[in-house]
């Protein structure tokens, strides 16, 4: 049998196996698009959703990926488990393990947890975000995204704007852009900027500077629950440098794309007259997580030799 396959972070895969996820999650958009919304590529697997943060899209789309792909799935969210009792990762880990799960699909607070249990278990995982460190469908998600409405992304310039520090989206995108060639510019207050240098990436200070240079503008939610070290003045100011908003879009090249990863905090980062915009992908970002999600599961678990495919 093959070896266990993983996703941890996104340079788990060089830009030939992202192109694989991307291509099967073509052909798994298209089975989303049907009134029958489920292939058999997964049937008779398990997948447990194994969650201790919050998060909507990322549990929903997961949830939804395993089911359409006719896997059976575990909700696990920290508030309502034993950790309420004080069990451990490692011991809950186990449990699954001992109920024969094939993948879980971990979010965990803490950086490196995904590859703590790894070790643990033999079934594959799947990181869902981890810490401050990694988010690797996201990226995958983003990636077939712009591809969707800019086609080749070779040469295209995307910014990465706002919380940089605290955030795994930007960490695992930036990888994930580098990989297919884009240009990157980071833009952020100093005190938001990444502690160490990423290679290959532009840090800018000023939004206004850096709009008019990008394809894709990708605004970041203002981590306000990783902020208690006060990194910026107030949010008024914040807002007025950093705010994404109708004003500012005006300085934007023509056919230019606004993401986001969700949550949003309208108001702070991004107005709501942006992220509603005909240039908005927003919620084209949340209908791509599902078949990249399924695209990464059917990958990750072979299900081509389970019997089932893709299309
Ligand atoms: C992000 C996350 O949780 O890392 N959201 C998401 O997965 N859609 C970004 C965030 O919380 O700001």
């Amino acid at each position: 049998m093959a070896e266990r396959r993983h996703l941890l972070d996104i340079d788990d895969l060089d830009r030939e196996g992202m192109e694989r996820i991307l291509e099967t999650a073509r052909s798994f958009a298209e089975v989303l698009r049907r009134p029958i919304k489920k292939v058999p590529s997964l049937r008779g697997r398990t997948v447990a959703n194994l969650f201790y943060e919050p998060s909507t899209r990322t549990r929903l789309s997961f949830e939804l990926a395993a089911k359409s792909l006719s896997a059976d799935v575990l909700n696990f969210s920290a508030s309502t488990s034993s950790v309420e009792k004080g069990e451990s990762l490692k011991d809950t880990a186990l449990t699954l393990e001992a109920m024969g799960v094939d993948a879980v699909v971990i979010r965990h607070p803490v950086a490196g947890a995904p590859w703590l249990l790894r070790r643990w278990i033999g079934a594959t995982v799947l990181n869902a975000g981890d810490g401050m460190h990694a988010h690797p469908t996201q990226a995958l998600l983003d990636l077939f995204t712009m591809r969707e409405r800019l086609g080749d992304l070779e040469g295209k310039t995307i910014a990465f704007v706002g919380d940089i520090l605290h955030s795994r989206v930007a960490r695992s995108g930036v990888k994930a852009c580098r990989a297919m060639g884009m240009e990157v510019l980071l833009v952020a207050p100093p005190t938001l900027m990444p502690p160490s240098p990423m290679p290959g990436v532009e840090l800018i200070t000023s939004l206004d500077e850096a709009i008019p240079r990008c394809d894709v503008i990708y605004m970041l939610r203002m981590q306000k629950e990783r902020q208690q070290e006060g990194r910026v003045p107030s949010l008024e100011e914040y807002t007025r440098l950093y705010q994404l908003n109708v004003e500012r879009m005006a300085g934007a090249r023509p056919g230019a794309l606004v993401m986001h990863p969700g949550p949003m905090n309208r108001g702070v980062e991004i107005t709501a007259e942006v992220a509603d915009a005909p240039y908005a992908a927003i919620t084209s970002q949340v209908t791509a997580g599902v078949a990249v999600r399924m695209a990464t599961l059917f990958t990750l678990l072979g299900g081509a030799e389970g019997g089932g495919d893709a299309g």
